[in-house]
């Protein structure tokens, strides 16, 4: 080891994570260090060609702290859920290897090495579209992966859930659900994938990002004041969401899009109506996105059945959900119209599902 030290060698890993977007919502944490929830969720993974963080990681025995830059700008390691997630993945590192290198490093190295990373999201930070999802998911897995950690997913996803959790739901594809568990160490609070990708291969995602600003209000400390300030939340926690979790999973299993859609657009619309219920509000969707849903629902209406579903995540975007290509189709022409480009609604569309992104849609 400290013959490779004056070598200043430097090891590196490249991984990339897809986000993933709740259509039953978390909003609520019962422990706020291991972050346990109030409720189960569902989530649906994305496509990662167009909605990913890309997340580099390396280890020197030239770097003398751990640091991190997060979107080209450095950030700072000192937040819990940071050191939860490195002291987690150290814990568990073992020997590694580099032949072609000459680099070794023995299990008990890692203990005073320090890493430096480097992480980008291909789509607006923190803004409602679960960039602390893809960006801790990716963390902890770049992360095993340099660090040669013999972990099942399983545990990188429950390590995951302490940088953020909706993160450890994007250690899957296809649909994801969180249990919430109920022991007070965590050990059963985990994300199981309930069908993979393929089961449901119809479904188009769009993304009609409304404003790619930073919201003024974080999932973390708006869902904080909800649980403080909310009666509202615990109705929804107790009363709510486990029938809505049993009956989402049938409608997936089924791929019973009426189902699909009424869950997902009620759910996000009570998920939004318990942030008003908090003190002082939190307004996450704009009169944009209001108009968005005014455009799904009538068309949905209009059709008879739903085409398209909405959700929208703590943020102005919309995530739209279209039975098929068709209906995805026509749901762009629709944005198109409502939404033209250059008006002052801004509208960026990318459409999820058929390898194309839209830019600049209108
Ligand atoms: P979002 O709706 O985008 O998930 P949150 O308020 O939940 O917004 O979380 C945003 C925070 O997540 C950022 O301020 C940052 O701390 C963290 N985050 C975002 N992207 C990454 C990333 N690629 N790697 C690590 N952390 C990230
Ligand atoms: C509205 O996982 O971002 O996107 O655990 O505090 O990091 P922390 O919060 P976060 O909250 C996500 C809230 C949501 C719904 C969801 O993804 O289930
Ligand atoms: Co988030």
């Amino acid at each position: 080891m400290a013959e490779q030290q004056l070598q200043n060698w430097v090891l590196m890993v490249t991984a990339q994570t897809p986000t993933n977007i709740a259509v039953i919502k978390y909003w609520g944490k019962r422990d706020e260090d291991l972050i346990l929830a109030i409720n189960d969720s569902i989530s649906v993974t994305l496509d990662p060609a167009h909605l990913c963080t890309t997340t580099t990681v390396a280890v020197s025995p030239a770097f003398d702290q751990d640091r991190m830059w997060l979107n080209g700008k450095e950030i700072s390691l000192s937040g819990g859920r940071y050191q939860n997630c490195l002291r987690e993945i150290r814990a568990r590192a073992s020997d590694v290897e580099d032949e072609n290198k000459g680099i070794k490093i023995a299990k008990k190295d890692w203990q005073n090495l320090h890493v430096h990373i480097a992480s980008y999201n291909n789509f607006p930070t923190a803004a409602g579209l679960a960039s602390s999802a893809a960006g801790f998911a990716c963390l902890v897995f770049s992360l095993a992966k340099l660090m040669n950690v013999q972990e099942d997913n399983g545990k990188l996803s429950a390590i995951a859930r302490q940088g953020s959790g909706s993160a450890c739901r994007s250690l899957y594809g296809g649909f994801v659900k969180w249990i919430m568990g109920k022991e007070e160490n965590g050990s059963d609070s985990i994300a199981v994938q309930l069908v993979d990708e393929k089961h449901w291969d119809e479904l188009v995602i769009i993304i009609a990002v409304v404003s790619s600003r930073q919201k003024e209000t974080s999932s973390t400390s708006g869902m904080r004041d909800t649980v403080e300030t909310s009666a509202l939340i615990k109705h929804r926690a107790k009363e709510v969401v486990p029938k809505r979790i049993i009956q989402m999973e049938e409608a997936i299993q089924n791929r019973d899009f009426p189902t699909f859609a009424q869950l997902t657009c009620a759910d996000s619309n009570q998920f939004h109506a318990v942030c008003m219920d908090t003190s002082p509000p939190i307004f996450y969707m704009n009169d944009t996105s209001h108009r968005v849903i005014g455009c799904v629902e009538k068309w949905n209406r209009s059709e008879g059945t739903p085409q398209v579903a909405y959700t929208f995540d703590a943020g102005p975007n919309a995530v739209l959900i279209a039975r098929n290509r068709k209906a995805a189709t026509l749901m762009l022409q629709r944005l198109l119209f409502h939404f033209p480009p250059n008006s002052d609604t801004d509208l960026n569309s990318y459409v999820i599902g058929d390898k194309s992104i839209l830019k600049d849609a209108g």
